[in-house]
């Protein structure tokens, strides 16, 4: 008997690992080069953290104000992103993200309309003009589920509830996966010629967060432990609204999009906080006061946006200045009102409704709150990594031939600092492009033998929390991290807490080694979160070391010893699995000069 025979093996050219926006892009656009294409699954098709983009796509496609455009979508990115973006994605994003949503629409998504019948667009936080198309505050889902029927009738093999546990690589190059189904334990080895990577984020490594539990890493460490290039990993978006009350649902998000409709953040004073501090960069950018800010809202050319409107990272730390000075509100956050437009509108309940009805429905029915009349209390939560696997930016192929990612889990495009609603189109943009490029990989190259070596001690690794029945249970390990990473690598970080959470992650490692597990392999939860453990700690000891390493504040990092940028610090932080003993080693990259056109059009847009 073959090794093999142990194994359900599945042939493919083209496997895509997530089955998120951008797994179902890339997988799309593979099947359309005629490249036999799977998706995998970690839960159900359909259930991605996609959804949680809730406001809108960005796009910049003029319908709401003529003046924006593909060069100001592109400078706006770059800044937001404190500049260390990759340049060449930040220019495909912003030039193609109005044809991928044009396209979405001919699939069958069904966007609100402006009254000419255009796709509608709103405000987000960091935008110059209103840019995200969207469909009231549901946008993430219409997208999955337009991505998910036009996929299903192109023929796509979908594998769900299934764990990728080890890419398989021969000679450098990778080859194909290997893991299991969580229904009935069985060992799987998917071939395939390229792989997408399209796994999303790290947020289960935190304790406060948007992300749910499939969220933990597996594509960046999968990446790193094939010999993949990290980079920027120190870079964690905390969405500064999340909700914080009832304890059950703490961290699930709240729209960006109930601040680009009007809502505004006040403290237990009841004062408008965000007005206290304007970032430099964009100084000449803000509303002088709730007037103007209120006319930019209803579509005044002429007025600023409210600071509310200004790039997350600077409104979660306001969030989070207020909330440590003793002026937050009862349960550990700050204010979030969009009842007050009742002031300025007629029918402003039903407005409500319309624009927003998820989050009426999610304050109602999980906080008893009606968000028409009463403020709802918010505070940051751990939503995003800009941070990844470092790819090309035309072909989205990693440092390791055959292996590509898109969306979330690659790194690039959005820089230090990622605006609202560009993870959507990223992953439309990418996904398309990760997807062409991995259907032409796998046809030009031939695939190798599996290496049975290498087959059965990734499949011993995976099965020894069975063999430790008495050993730490996995959950206490997640939870410890999780409570680590919240504390001590967080909105705000000092040297002295990074080595302090590196030290614990250390210890951590030891005592994942020893986690165990009873039980048989059919959906064994304590299985799945001990093999979930290695991504956890591998991501959370690269932001950690990366963020160390980054000695200034830039974009989503801010650290209280080096509060200002510094010159010096624009490089990319790469991390690798490189040490003669397998330990994680940082190296750093220079950035390329913009070029010249594009420093022209950053420059104009100043
Ligand atoms: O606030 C939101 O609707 C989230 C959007 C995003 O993360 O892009």
């Amino acid at each position: 008997m073959s090794l093999l025979d142990k194994y359900i093996v599945t042939e493919h050219e083209v496997l895509v690992i997530g089955a998120g926006g951008a797994g179902l892009r890339a997988a799309i656009e593979s099947s359309a080069h005629g490249a036999k294409t799977a998706v995998i699954c970690k839960s159900l098709l359909g259930k991605a953290h996609t959804v949680m983009a809730e406001g809108g796509v960005a796009a910049a496609m003029g319908n709401v104000d003529d003046r924006d455009n593909w060069e100001v979508h592109f400078s706006d990115t770059m800044r937001g992103g404190g500049y260390l973006n990759n340049q060449v994605m930040a220019e495909h994003h912003a030039r193609e993200a109005p044809a991928r949503v044009r396209e979405l629409e001919a699939w069958g998504a069904v966007f609100d309309r402006t009254k000419d019948g255009k796709i509608l667009q709103r405000n987000f936080g960091g935008h110059r003009y209103p840019r995200l198309a969207h469909v009231g505050d549901r946008t993430g889902l219409e997208m999955i589920r337009t991505l998910q029927d036009h996929g299903v009738h192109q023929g796509l093999d979908v594998y769900m509830e299934m764990t990728v546990v080890s890419l398989l690589t021969s000679g450098g190059r990778v080859i194909g996966a290997m893991g299991y189904d969580r229904e009935r334990g069985r060992m799987r080895v998917w071939r395939a010629g390229a792989v997408v990577l399209a796994t999303g984020g790290i947020g289960k490594a935190y304790r406060i967060t948007s992300n749910s539990w499939e969220y933990t890493g597996d594509g960046q460490s999968l990446a790193y432990h094939a010999g993949a290039e990290l980079m920027d990993m120190e870079f964690v978006q905390f969405h500064p609204t999340g909700m914080v009350w009832p304890p059950s649902v703490r961290g699930l998000l709240v729209t960006e999009g109930v601040r680009g409709e009007g809502g505004v953040l006040r403290n237990s004073e009841g004062r408008r906080f965000m007005f206290d501090e304007i970032p430099e960069l964009y100084k000449n950018q803000v509303a002088k006061d709730e007037e103007e800010g209120w006319r930019y809202v209803c579509g005044d050319k002429n007025a600023q946006r409210p600071p509310e409107l200004l790039t997350r990272d600077h409104v979660a730390r306001c969030i989070n200045r207020e909330i440590k000075e003793g002026r937050g509100s009862p349960h550990g956050g700050v204010f979030l009102d969009i009842g007050w437009i009742k002031e300025r509108i007629p029918n402003a309940q039903a407005h409500i409704k319309k624009k927003l009805p998820s989050m009426y429905h999610q304050f109602m029915q999980l906080a008893g709150v009606d968000i028409t009349t009463e403020a709802m209390e918010v505070g940051p939560t751990t939503h995003y990594v800009m941070g990844g696997v470092r790819v090309c930016g035309d072909t989205q192929m990693s440092s390791v031939p055959g292996l590509f990612a898109a969306g979330e889990v690659a790194a690039g495009l959005h820089g230090a600092n990622r605006l609202g609603g560009n993870s959507l189109s990223d992953l439309l943009v990418f996904g398309q492009r990760a997807g062409e490029h991995a259907a032409k990989f796998a046809k030009s190259a031939k695939s190798d033998a599996i290496d049975s070596q290498q087959l059965e001690a990734e499949t011993k690794r995976a099965l020894e929390p069975f063999e430790r029945p008495e050993g730490e249970n996995p959950y206490a390990i997640q939870s410890d991290l999780q409570n680590s990473m919240q504390e001590l690598v967080g909105i705000v970080r000092t040297q002295k807490e990074m080595e302090q959470a590196l030290d614990v992650i250390g210890k951590l490692k030891v005592r994942s080694a020893r986690a165990g597990i009873s039980g048989h392999r059919e959906y064994n939860p304590g299985w799945h979160t001990a093999l979930d453990l290695r991504n956890l700690l591998t991501v959370s000891e690269a932001i950690t070391r990366s963020a160390l390493e980054r000695k200034e504040s830039r974009g989503a990092q801010f650290r209280d010893d080096y509060p200002s940028r510094s010159d010096e610090c624009s490089k990319f932080n790469i991390v690798t699995r490189k040490g003669a003993d397998g330990s994680m080693q940082l190296e750093h990259r220079p950035l390329s000069p913009l070029r010249a056109d594009l420093a022209a059009i950053v420059e104009k847009m100043k």
